[in-house]
C-alpha cells in the first residue's frame, strides 16, 4: 500500500505501546498524521520520536501522561479534541485501542477492579467518541473503531471484568453506528485473539494506573513456557508460528479497514483471532 491514508488526521488511544504504536507507525507511513494518547508519557515521546525519524512528511502531536493522557477523565478527551484540531487539523480516524487487564477469579474481584476496567474500556471509548464526534460531523467524513477481544464473545473465566467490558463495547458500537450514521461516520469494532504484547507475552511485574498487574503465571497458574503451548492449540493459524499474531502485523491488517475505500462498512463485529474463535 502507498500513502493510502494521505492526509487523514488519527487519533490513536493507547498508543505508546503495543498494538496501539503499531498502528500508528503504520497509519504514520500510509502519510496519516498522527495524536498519540497515553498513560505513559514516556513512552509515548519514543513512539513520536519514530514517527519522526522514520516518517518526516506527517504531523504528529502527543497527549500523554498520568494526568493528561487518561480517556477515563472526560475533560481530559475534550482537550484531546481540541489538540487534534490545533495541532493536525482535525480528526478522521479515531481508534479507541487503549485497554488493560486485571485479572482475578470471580470471588476475588474487587469493584476497583472492576471499576478500572470498566472505566478505560467503555467509558473511555465512548468519551473519546462523543468528544471527537463533533470533529468528523463538521467535516461530514470519520472512522471509529472499538477494540475488543475474543474475550468480549467468548467470555474468559479470570476476566470477568475484561470480558463484560470488551462486549459491552459491541454495543457501544452498533449505537453509535445508528446515531452518526447522518455525519457520515462509520463505527465498527474488532476483536483480537492473541497478539504477542506485554498484555499476553510473558512479563515480569508490572504496574498500570497504580494497579499491579501481576506475572501471568501468578494469575494463571501457567508457566510462561506453557503459555505458546496453549496459543498454539487453541489457534490454528498460530500452528506454524514462532508467536502469536505480532502488533505489527495487525498495523498492516487494519489500515486497509480505515481506508476511504472501506467506508460503507459500520456497525460490524469482527474477529482478527487467527481462527481463536470460528
Ligand atoms: N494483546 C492481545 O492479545 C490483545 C487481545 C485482544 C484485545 N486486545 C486489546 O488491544 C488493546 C491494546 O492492547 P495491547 O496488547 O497493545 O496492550 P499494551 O498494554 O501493550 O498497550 C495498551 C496501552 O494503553 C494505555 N492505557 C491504558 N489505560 C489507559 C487510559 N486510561 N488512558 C490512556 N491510555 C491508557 C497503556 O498505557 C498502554 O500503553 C487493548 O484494548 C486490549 O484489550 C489485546
Amino acid at each position: 500500500m502507498v500513502d493510502v491514508l494521505k492526509g487523514e488526521n488519527a487519533i490513536i488511544t493507547g498508543s505508546a505501546q503495543g498494538i496501539g504504536k503499531a498502528i500508528a507507525l503504520k497509519f504514520a507511513s500510509e502519510g496519516a498524521n498522527i495524536l498519540i494518547i497515553d498513560l505513559d508519557e514516556a513512552k509515548a515521546a519514543e513512539t513520536k520520536k519514530e514517527i519522526n525519524d522514520k516518517y518526516s512528511g506527517v504531523k504528529v502531536a502527543v497527549v500523554a501522561s498520568r494526568e493528561t493522557g487518561d480517556i477515563v477523565k472526560w475533560d481530559n478527551c475534550v482537550k484531546m479534541a481540541e489538540t487534534a484540531k490545533n495541532e493536525l487539523g482535525g480528526c478522521s480516524i479515531l481508534v479507541n485501542n487503549a485497554g488493560l487487564t486485571l485479572d482475578k477469579p470471580i470471588h476475588t474481584l474487587s469493584e476497583s477492579w472492576w471499576d478500572i476496567i470498566l472505566n478505560v474500556i467503555l467509558v473511555g471509548s465512548f468519551n473519546m467518541t462523543k468528544a471527537v464526534a463533533p470533529l468528523m460531523a463538521e467535516a461530514k467524513y470519520g472512522k471509529v473503531w472499538n477494540v475488543s477481544s475474543v474475550a468480549g464473545i467468548g467470555g474468559n473465566a479470570a476476566q470477568i471484568n475484561y470480558s463484560s467490558a470488551k462486549a459491552a463495547l459491541v454495543g457501544l458500537t452498533k449505537a453509535c453506528a445508528r446515531a452518526l450514521a447522518k455525519d457520515n461516520i462509520a463505527v465498527n469494532v474488532v476483536g483480537f485473539g492473541a497478539v504477542w504484547t506485554r498484555l499476553v507475552a510473558p512479563h515480569e511485574d508490572i504496574e498500570i494506573m497504580g494497579q499491579k498487574m501481576a506475572q501471568m503465571k501468578a494469575v494463571s497458574g501457567q508457566d510462561p513456557a506453557q503459555v505458546m503451548k496453549i496459543y498454539k492449540s487453541q489457534l490454528p493459524m498460530c500452528k506454524s508460528r514462532e508467536t502469536p499474531l505480532l502488533p505489527e502485523d495487525v498495523g498492516n491488517w487494519f489500515t486497509a479497514l480505515c481506508s476511504r475505500d472501506a467506508h460503507y462498512m459500520t456497525g460490524q463485529w469482527m474477529l482478527y483471532s487467527g481462527g481463536m474463535v470460528i
